[in-house]
């Protein structure tokens, strides 16, 4: 058996090409769609999975080791209707799924990150609810499930501070048909269990970062000197949610082509990558290299932008 036949339900977002995602082409049918964010080894997700055969299912989780344990586990069960996603719910959900296209959503015992300096790492916040707003279906459920009854009531309160949802009580130590490894590990601890769901009674709209992906190339009708490149170490640009900073920067023997290794940040989602400069008819060009491909977000295209600008400047 060969690892691609185990490692082909990941979504690569990078092969879309265009954003929010056709999760109907991705699934190859049109079904009601479910998602689980922070799925960890995946036992909750295709045993869902295996009791819906009719609705579609996608696992959204930031590790590596965990998106692969899942993967083994959907191809051992032969399962169709599941893809997993790797990557920070945070920023995915409001950007790669339409308005109204997601029916359920299920958050099992994340992380709480209680400590007030640990807040932005919290899954759960006004622009979380905002995104579900937007993404999840009018009657769609969120659901949470946490060993924290803090969390638990922290997040009805943030739900019932938005127009769009009607709450519910939290549940304690609710019936659930199946149990997740961190669920199991705080029962053995005789911790208590609550869950909290809402449901979506009312429409949001929700602003894209990704809505107009088109990535201008900046091209420079000037010649450009290894010392003018090697300044932009460094450089750093801060305007609205949006920073970016050039970490690193490499030149080819002759000097015809640079690669500056780049780090942005839209919103806290960051990303690495290079942009390269290089010899292109009688000046040169600057673009995202082709060996990894970020998100065109904002802090992506002023990235670009900025090198362009500033190469012309000090030609
Ligand atoms: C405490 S574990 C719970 C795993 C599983 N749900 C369970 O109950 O056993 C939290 C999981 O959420 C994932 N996670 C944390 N932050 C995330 C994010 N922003 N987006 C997607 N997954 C995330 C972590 O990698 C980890 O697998």
């Amino acid at each position: 058996m060969k690892n691609s036949d185990i490692l082909k339900y990941e979504v690569n977002p990078g092969e879309c090409d265009r954003f929010p995602i056709n999760w109907e082409k991705i699934f190859k049918r049109a079904a009601p769609l479910a998602v689980e964010i922070g799925c960890g080894n995946g036992e909750f997700l295709v045993s869902w999975a295996r009791s819906y055969p009719d609705w579609n299912f996608l696992g959204i989780e930031l590790s590596l080791a965990s998106g692969e344990r899942i993967q083994s586990r959907i191809f051992s069960q032969q399962l169709e209707n599941i893809r997993i996603l790797r990557d920070d719910a945070r920023f995915v959900l409001p950007e790669l799924f339409a308005d109204q296209s997601i029916s359920q959503v299920v958050m099992n015992f994340p992380d709480p990150w209680p400590k007030e300096r640990h807040r932005d790492r919290r899954l759960i916040t006004p622009f979380f609810i905002d995104s579900l707003g937007g993404v999840l279906t009018l009657d769609g459920i969120f659901e949470l499930s946490t060993d924290q009854e803090w969390y638990a009531r922290k997040a009805q309160q943030l739900f019932s501070s938005n127009s769009l949802f009607t709450t519910r009580e939290v549940e304690i130590n609710p019936h659930r048909e199946v149990s997740t490894k961190y669920e199991r590990k705080w029962r053995e601890q005789y911790r208590t269990i609550y869950r909290f769901q809402t449901v979506k009674s009312r429409n949001g709209q929700i602003k894209r970062l990704l809505e107009n992906t088109i990535m201008p190339h900046v091209y420079l009708q000037c010649e450009i000197s290894p010392a003018q490149i090697k300044m932009l170490k460094g450089l750093t640009r801060i305007q609205d949610h949006q920073v970016c900073k050039i970490k690193e920067v490499f030149s080819s023997p002759e000097d015809q082509a640079y690669l500056l290794r780049t780090v942005t940040s839209d919103r806290d989602y960051v990303q690495n990558f290079f942009i390269l400069v290089a010899r292109h008819d009688q000046g040169y060009i600057v673009k995202i290299d082709s060996g990894y491909q970020p998100y065109r977000t904002p802090a992506v295209k002023m990235a670009v932008q900025e090198v362009g600008r500033l190469l012309q400047a000090t030609a």
